[in-house]
C-alpha cells in the first residue's frame, strides 16, 4: 500500500486544515498509509512524523492555523538539507510527499525533487494569493474578509472625526490582498506594489482628492489601504509625511496577523476540499513535480516552477473597478 506524507509549511493560512482533512479522507478510503510532518520542513530533517487518521480529522474543517504547525526554514535549503530530507522520506518508505505553501515552499520542493524519487505534490495555501497557476490560494479569501470587516470598523471611527487613516494590509511583495480588501471595503483610495509610481505622486494624488472632496462637503473621512513593503520608509513616514501635505491627521492601521488567523471563509474550505482531494487522485499516476491549483474552476496541475516563474498578474477588471470608483466619489 502507499505511504503518503503532508506537512504545512511557510506562512500558515486558514483552510490548510481543512486541506490537510479532505487529503486525509481520501487517501484513507484508499487504504494509503497517512503521514503528518510537524513544522514544515524541519520535521522532514528531524524525522518528526505523525499518524494522521480519520478520526483526528473530527471538527477540523473550520479550524485556522495548521495542526501539523508551519515554519520557514533555512536548513532545508542547503543541499545537505535537502538530502537529509530525502534519505529519511526513502527510510521512511514515503512514496508521495504533499507540501501545502506558498511559493518559497515549492522552490524547497521543487530542489527535493532533483534528489528524491518520490512522488511530489504542491498545494497553494497563502494569504497573498501570489502564487501563479491557481486562480486562488487557500486561506486569500479568509484573509480578505477579516481585512474588510477590520476596515470597516476603521471606516465608522474614520466618519465620527473626519480623519484620515492609512490601513497596512500584508499581501508580502503582492497586491491582491490589498485591492480585493479596498475595493469590498470602499475604500477611498489604494498603494498597490504593482501600480506604485513614486512617492511624492501618489502624496499629491491623496491630497488632491482630500481637498477635492473637502472643498464640495466640508469635512471629510478619507480611508486609504496600503499594501505592506511597498512605501520605502514604512506606514508611518508615509503618515508623517502625508499629514503635512494634507493638513489632516492621519492614523495608521497595521493589521498584521490577524489577518492570518480565524476560521476559514466557505470559499477557502471549497478550495481545500476541492484540491486535497484531487491531489490525491494523482497518487497512482506518474504526475509528480506539480503543485494542484484551479482554473477557471477545474482543478489543474501546474509544474512547480511555473509557480514562481510567472509573476501572477492582479485581475485588470478589479483595477479598474478600483479606479473607476475611487473616482466616482469625489467627481
Ligand atoms: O506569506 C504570508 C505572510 O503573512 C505575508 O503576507 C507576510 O509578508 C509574511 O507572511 C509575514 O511573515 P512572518 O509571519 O514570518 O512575519
Amino acid at each position: 500500500t502507499k505511504h503518503i506524507a503532508i506537512l504545512t509549511s511557510g506562512g500558515d493560512a486558514p483552510g490548510m486544515n481543512a486541506c490537510i482533512r479532505a487529503i486525509v479522507i481520501a487517501a484513507d478510503r484508499l487504504g494509503y498509509q497517512i503521514s503528518g510532518y510537524l513544522r514544515g520542513y524541519n520535521g522532514l530533517l528531524d524525522d518528526q512524523r505523525i499518524t494522521l487518521t480519520c478520526e483526528r480529522m473530527h471538527n477540523l474543517l473550520q479550524q485556522g492555523g495548521t495542526i501539523l504547525h508551519s515554519a520557514r526554514c533555512k536548513a532545508f535549503t542547503t543541499e545537505q538539507g535537502l538530502k537529509k530530507a530525502a534519505d529519511n522520506l526513502t527510510k521512511s518508505n514515503v512514496d508521495t510527499l504533499f507540501v501545502i505553501g506558498g511559493d518559497g515552499s515549492f522552490r524547497g520542493a521543487h530542489a527535493l525533487g532533483q534528489i528524491w524519487e518520490g512522488q511530489i505534490i504542491g498545494l497553494p495555501g497563502t494569504i497573498d494569493n501570489d502564487v501563479a497557476g491557481t486562480d486562488a490560494t487557500i486561506g486569500y479569501y479568509t484573509a480578505i474578509e477579516t481585512a474588510v470587516s477590520s476596515i470597516d470598523k476603521v471606516r465608522d471611527t474614520a466618519d465620527a472625526f473626519d480623519r484620515v487613516f492609512m490601513v497596512e494590509v500584508m499581501g508580502r511583495h503582492a497586491g491582491f490582498l490589498a485591492l480585493s480588501a479596498a475595493l469590498a471595503s470602499a475604500s477611498d483610495y489604494v498603494i498597490l506594489p504593482e501600480r506604485f509610481s513614486n512617492e511624492a505622486d501618489t502624496l499629491t494624488q491623496i491630497c488632491t482628492q482630500i481637498q477635492q472632496r473637502q472643498a464640495k462637503r466640508g469635512p471629510v473621512s478619507y480611508v486609504i489601504v496600503l499594501a505592506e513593503n511597498v512605501w520605502p520608509g514604512g506606514i508611518n513616514d508615509l503618515c508623517v509625511r502625508l499629514a503635512s501635505q494634507s493638513n489632516m491627521e492621519v492614523k495608521p492601521v497595521i493589521l498584521g496577523h490577524v489577518q492570518r488567523g480565524g476560521s476559514p471563509v466557505s470559499q477557502d474550505r471549497l478550495l481545500a476540499v476541492q484540491l486535497g482531494t484531487y491531489a490525491v487522485t494523482l497518487v497512482e499516476t506518474s504526475t509528480s513535480g506539480v503543485m494542484v491549483g484551479t482554473y477557471e474552476d477545474k482543478a489543474v496541475t501546474v509544474p512547480l516552477p511555473q509557480t514562481w516563474e510567472d509573476a501572477k498578474p492582479l485581475p485588470d477588471d478589479a483595477v479598474t473597478t478600483m479606479m473607476t470608483l475611487m473616482n466616482e466619489r469625489y467627481r
